[in-house]
């Protein structure tokens, strides 16, 4: 179960570090969380910074120990992850969408950002298992100013300010649900949920890889967590890493 102990720390480096820094020394359990007010180098995905104005958002890790997850199949903690925010945002407001792999956006402005980070075990006969992850979650949720960033917070969505704790309890049970169905293998059902809520699914956009623009249709994900595009001009399936592709509609990068 997640949450049922929950650190809160005024100021870290990163939670995700901190866990990281408990976990060599055999002090964290799994479902731990590990809360901060501030961050002093916040992590984002590919090596950027995850900024974020002191006390006004969310910016927890939680530890999870023993997955069962084999390597092939980790995809299916970021959809489990990502559904689960996306679930929490749904209790406050409409139009939450998953942008791939793991940002969650509305009406394509940055709310929240996923960093998980694993470590792997050779398992039996040479299956590799995720040993733990670390999964880190930042949510804005009072911060009202963004300076250039393409983002939005609870607050601005709904004009209303936020008890983080009452929040925090949100999540946690939102959390529980998703992991439990990860936990469960239940993995058809959470990438069909994850596919409903992606932004951009089944839909005409454009996209630029390799310095190439193209348009084309998300049709899916693979099992390693690849985008799959339908592209409109050749009528083939490309797919995608996550460095390996911009989206050109509606969305500028915060990062
Ligand atoms: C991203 O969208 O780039 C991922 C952002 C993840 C930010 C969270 S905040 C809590 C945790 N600690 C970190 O250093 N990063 C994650």
């Amino acid at each position: 179960m997640i949450g049922r102990k929950i650190v809160y720390k005024d100021t870290l480096d990163s939670t995700n570090n901190y866990i990281a820094n408990l976990s060599s020394k055999g002090e964290i359990k799994h479902g731990d969380v590990i809360l901060a007010g501030k961050q002093t180098a916040g992590k984002g995905q590919r090596e950027a910074k995850w900024d974020s104005e002191p006390y006004k958002n969310l910016i927890l890790s939680i530890f999870l120990d023993h997955v069962n997850l084999s390597v092939t199949h980790h995809f299916y903690l970021t959809q489990a992850v990502s559904l689960a925010l996306i679930d929490f945002l749904k209790n406050y407001g409409s139009d939450f969408k998953i942008k791939w792999p793991n940002d969650i956006v509305h009406n394509a402005s940055k709310i929240a950002g996923i960093l998980i980070e694993t470590q792997i075990e050779n398992g039996i006969s040479d299956h590799y298992h995720i040993r733990n992850s670390i999964v880190g979650i930042g949510i804005n949720i009072n911060q009202e100013n963004f300076n250039e960033y393409n983002a939005t917070s609870l607050k601005l969505i709904t004009q209303k300010e936020y008890q983080l704790q009452d929040l925090l309890f949100k999540l946690i049970e939102t959390l529980n649900f998703r992991i439990n169905q990860l936990e469960t293998l239940q993995f058809k059902t959470l990438n069909k949920e994850y596919l409903s809520d992606l932004w951009l699914y089944e839909q005409e956009s454009r996209y630029q890889s390799k310095g190439i623009e193209f348009v084309g249709k998300i049709i899916g994900v693979d099992e390693n967590g690849k985008l799959l595009i339908l592209e409109k001009e050749s009528n083939k399936i490309l797919s995608f890493e996550n460095k390996e592709l911009l989206f050109l509609e509606r969305f500028t990068h915060n990062y």
